[in-house]
């Protein structure tokens, strides 16, 4: 069994997709352990203390700059034995000194067909904006591997979804949402779980 940290930044609908799976059997080879946040008013985490997840905060206010928030969530991983990272809706960009740490075990979701409408500054709203501002008649959702290069890691899984007449950025992120990245997300963690698990012989 993979313990499984989960970082997040806002909403946490991901994150409930995650615990939903894992409550109706659909994840079985990973358990979320821990939910952390770098925005204390995160959403997640009420559902996270809801499901009885343990949460931690590492804020901005206390953990100022980028090396002291890694150094924290390091130590935090390391103590719990975290095996597997998922960024869900997560909006600080890792290190690469961090990344390197966790090849091919960090997660992440992002709302677009990458290699389109993703990189630096493209996260949350501003992706499905940048989509209708093109005017493609496609879009969707990926789940890939997190290395040193924002959206740049191999890709695991992808959606497509299609714009609708009318779409504006808020309805786009919700059907992107439901019929792409709720569903993804957790299958791409069983999956990738399932293979470390392999790998260790458990
Ligand atoms: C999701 O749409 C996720 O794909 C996106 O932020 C939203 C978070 O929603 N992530 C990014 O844009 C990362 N580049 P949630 O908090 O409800 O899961």
């Amino acid at each position: 069994m993979v313990k499984a940290a989960v970082l997040v930044s806002g909403g946490g609908t991901n994150l409930q997709a995650i615990l939903d799976a894992e409550d109706a059997g659909k994840i079985r080879s990973a358990r979320v352990s821990l939910v952390v946040s770098n925005n204390p008013d995160a959403y997640a985490l009420t559902r996270a203390k809801n499901r009885g997840v343990e949460t931690l905060v590492l804020s901005k206010a206390d953990y100022p700059t980028r090396a002291q928030f890694e150094q924290a969530l390091t130590e935090a991983l390391r103590a719990r034995g975290i095996g597997l990272i998922v960024l869900a809706g997560f909006m600080r960009i890792l290190s690469a000194d961090f990344t390197k740490q966790y090849p091919e075990r960090i997660l992440n979701v992002h709302p677009a067909l990458i290699p389109s409408f993703c990189g630096e500054g493209y996260y949350g709203l501003r992706v499905h904006e940048a989509a209708l501002e093109y005017g493609v008649k496609v879009t969707g959702a990926t789940v890939h591997f997190v290395n040193e290069i924002p959206d740049g890691g191999r890709i695991i899984a992808q959606k497509a979804v299609y714009i609708e007449d009318g779409d504006t950025p808020e309805t786009l992120q919700k059907r992107v949402m439901r019929e792409a990245e709720w569903i993804l997300l957790p299958e791409a963690i069983e999956k990738v779980s399932a293979q470390i698990n392999c790998a260790c012989g458990a």
